[in-house]
């Protein structure tokens, strides 16, 4: 089990280049189910979370090939078979579940076990299946195990309770190739969704308006194989941004997307931190008075619940009272009793986090309980004076490309242990 350690306390600087997101990776792994022909997928990071997807593809006949060197993935879905995927391997991710829609989409039928609960919440699939169904498919449920079948997939209107993110991927995947329209409202927002849109188009589905609430997918007869440049991580980048503030540093991050980083940008502004765009890149300047400020999370475009934790660690280090307040996640403030064991004054409150900002925090031992939580215990380590030792790393690595290393990089004192 790896741990990092962080000597807090250095003031970052230079340059770092922010990876492709994992969340748009992901979904668009899946979606290569559908065609028959190879896709290929350039700069992919290769995390943790990319090779759960990849060995539950390669476990139902996918033959993958990972280019380490040039971070590119080539997926042959011509041999994939209605077959149940390793359950161990399911049950690493949820995102797993995201190949239930191409599935049912290619062979009319598909079971795998039931994604379980999580760290951060319960996290049903409710609306998947609700969306399965409205397009015909017979759902059973039982047993530990989720099984669909279907004849024909028949387009139809399909409004979400809430703008799920996978949800609107999975169904996304489901009617691409259904007899005639679906329309999905209520639909999530994401960028990754407009990626993954874009990538399905680029295989010869007909879908308009991914990216925005009323998704319109007009059903095709087969899809083809295509290549495909994922967009950058915008939680990647976000998380770098509170890293200049914590530690009140200065430096630039490349290959940024300034349109997907508002939510995050108007929050670190009003809380003071100086945001200066330079074509693909940003100078991020921490070095200021900061101000406490109020946060919630929404789904996109507001602030995004992958930062909160984050910007909770930041906050606990700026004077004055700010109010966190989670609304996507019933339980994600397990960072919050980690981050007190360094300093932090925040008390929970139902669904909110009261912070009131210490002048410092302190070196502590504390454990990753997810993977954003986790990016967030480093940045206070980073801030903190004196020693961190962040344990179960593992989580972290799951959506962060070699996190230790970039922050080395801009001057920080961190290492890895694997013990
Ligand atoms: N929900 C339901 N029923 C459903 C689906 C979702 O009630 O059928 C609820 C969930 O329980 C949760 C809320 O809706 O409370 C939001 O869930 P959503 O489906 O939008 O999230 P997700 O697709 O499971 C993706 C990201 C998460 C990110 C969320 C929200 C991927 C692979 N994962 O999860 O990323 O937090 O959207 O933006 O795209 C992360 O990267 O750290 C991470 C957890």
């Amino acid at each position: 089990m790896s741990k990092i350690i962080v000597r807090g306390g250095n003031k970052l600087h230079g340059e770092v280049k922010i990876s492709s997101a994992k969340n748009a990776v992901l979904p668009i792994m899946a979606a290569c189910i559908l065609s028959s022909d190879k896709c290929i997928i350039d700069d992919v990071p290769l995390l943790e979370d990319v090779f759960v997807i990849s060995n539950i593809l390669k476990s139902i006949g996918a033959e993958i090939n990972i280019d380490k060197n040039s971070n590119k993935i080539v997926i042959d879905s011509s041999n994939i078979r209605d077959s149940m995927p390793d359950s161990e391997l399911v049950k690493k991710m949820r995102a797993s579940f995201l190949i239930m829609g191409p599935m049912i989409s290619r062979f009319g039928h598909f079971k795998l076990s039931l994604p379980g609960g999580c760290n951060i919440g319960t996290r049903p699939i409710d609306l998947h299946l609700k969306g399965f169904n409205a397009l015909r498919a017979n759902i059973d449920v039982g047993h530990g195990y989720v099984e669909a079948s279907v004849d024909k997939l028949i387009g139809n209107n399909i409004y979400l309770d809430f703008p799920s993110v996978g949800a609107t991927e999975n169904i996304m995947m489901a009617a691409v190739m259904a007899e005639g329209e679906t329309i999905i409202e209520n639909a999530a927002e994401e960028p990754e969704i407009a990626d993954l849109g874009k990538f399905l188009n680029n295989m010869g589905a007909s879908i308009i308006g991914a990216g925005s609430d009323t998704i319109r997918i007009i059903g095709v007869k087969e899809l083809k194989g295509t290549t495909h440049n994922p967009i950058n991580d915008r939680i990647e980048c976000g998380t770098f941004m509170v890293a200049a503030a914590i530690t009140r540093s200065k430096f630039k991050i490349n290959r940024v997307n300034l349109e997907y980083l508002k939510p995050i940008i108007a929050k670190l502004t009003e809380a003071g931190v100086y945001i200066k765009p330079h074509g693909n890149s940003v100078i991020v300047d921490g070095n200021r008075d900061l101000k406490p400020i109020d946060v919630k999370t929404m789904p996109y475009p507001g602030f995004p619940t992958d930062m909160q934790s984050q910007i909770t660690g930041l906050l606990a280090t700026v004077t004055g009272t700010s109010i966190v307040t989670e609304t996507i996640f019933e339980n994600r403030f397990m960072h919050a009793a980690e981050m007190k064991r360094m300093g932090a004054n925040i008390k929970i409150d139902g669904r909110s986090a009261v912070i009131e900002g210490v002048p410092r925090l302190t070196g502590a031992e504390v454990r990753a309980t997810d993977l954003r939580a986790g990016a967030a215990l480093i940045l206070c380590g980073l801030a903190a004076e004196g020693e961190t030792e962040i344990s179960d790393i593992y989580h972290v690595d799951r959506g962060y490309v070699s996190i230790e290393n970039k922050f080395k990089a801009l001057g920080a004192d961190i290492a890895r242990v694997v013990n």
